[in-house]
């Protein structure tokens, strides 16, 4: 019988997209989720169990049941303009739940942690190259509370031993090559799925927000990381922490970044169709340049990144986008 992972937020994007990886290395992925923001359609590669990471007890019910040797842990609200004005959301769910989740693991014995935090722990240090020792100076609640939970699973490696290999993301971006699973959000913030609803005329235009940034050609700049990379590295931790590496942390990100403008072109040489654009405002809260400092994890992980190129990741983001959503 293979070994069991629980999965949090395996009905959202990237934790859908985990779970197939976790499938294909041979694992079992056990989806949590509560279906706030994630879909039931989504879980496709294992068992899914309805509950909340606020509820103790059915955290308990399910680490009984199904024994995992270790947990992913996805599952957060990840919204920073939302987390400005409703930090108490952010707080109680990504860390209240968050803790909770860890005790429970730690009560359970289950000590092997993989968790997906981000690259807003470090802030606004516009025009530096971030890497895991560039000090974490958050500017948002969804990047404080991130980083509180960095903090939590810090202290229970002290006390209890919890082992954790902990992800910072930059720019998700793709989806699944055979559309099996794919990138739906309600409502949508990101660039590039709002881009390809404005190019299938889904959506009036894409609005790029602010055009007076210090970069080459005014807009703001990421670094933008393939799903399916993206994940493969958190398989990678998994192993890391099966092999008694011990607890560390690792960016995710590919180290070169594309401008707003650059995306929008891309798209519109990958799909060949026009790319409506409005330009507007700055959006509160963007940083202009956020780009990874990522040799780590392809040093001491062996992380290969093999579609994170930016024609791939509009390519497998479109053909997702033309095969349908999930429905509730
Ligand atoms: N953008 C636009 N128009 C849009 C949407 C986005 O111009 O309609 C621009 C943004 O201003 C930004 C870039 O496209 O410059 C990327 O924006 P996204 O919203 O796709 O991604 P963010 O960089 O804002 O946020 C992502 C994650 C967050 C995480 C953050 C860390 O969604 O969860 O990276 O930087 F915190």
């Amino acid at each position: 019988m293979s070994e069991t992972v629980l999965v949090t937020g395996g009905a959202g994007y990237i934790g859908s997209h985990a779970c197939k990886a976790l499938r294909s290395a041979g694992y079992t992925p056990v989806t949590f989720d509560n279906l706030s923001t994630g879909w039931e359609a989504a879980v496709k590669f294992g068992p899914f169990e309805q509950g909340d990471l606020l509820d103790r007890a059915r955290l308990d019910e399910v680490f009984q049941k199904h024994r995992p040797v270790a947990v992913m842990h996805f599952a957060a609200f990840s919204q920073v303009g939302e987390s400005m004005q409703d930090p108490g959301k952010y707080w109680r769910n990504n860390v209240i739940g968050s803790l909770t989740l860890v005790e429970a693991a730690v009560a359970a014995g289950c000590l092997n942690f993989v968790f997906s935090s981000t690259c807003a722990t470090y802030g606004d240090q516009d025009n530096v190259v971030l890497d895991e020792n560039t000090p974490q100076f958050p500017i948002n609640s969804y990047g404080a509370s991130k980083k509180a939970i960095e903090d939590i699973l810090v202290n229970f490696e002290q006390a209890y031993g919890l082992k954790s290999v902990i992800f910072r993301y930059f720019n998700v971006a793709g989806c699944d090559p055979d559309a099996e699973v794919g990138e739906f959000h309600q409502p949508e913030t990101h660039l590039i799925p709002l881009m390809l609803d404005a190019i299938a005329g889904k959506r009036d235009a894409l609005t790029i927000f602010g055009t007076d940034y210090e970069t080459p050609d005014g807009t703001c700049i990421r670094d933008y990381v393939h799903v399916c990379d993206l994940v493969d590295a958190h398989v990678l931790g998994l192993k890391w922490l099966e092999g008694d590496k011990g607890s560390r942390v690792f960016n995710l990100g590919t180290g070169s970044g594309f401008s707003v403008r650059e995306v929008v072109d891309e798209s519109r040489a990958v799909t060949n169709m026009e790319v409506p654009i409005v330009e507007g405002a700055r959006r509160a809260g963007d940083c202009t340049k956020l780009v990874s400092g990522s040799e780590r994890a392809v040093t001491e992980l062996g992380w290969r990144p093999e579609r994170s190129t930016l024609p791939l990741m509009i390519a497998d983001a479109w053909k997702w986008h033309q095969t349908g959503h999930y429905d509730k």
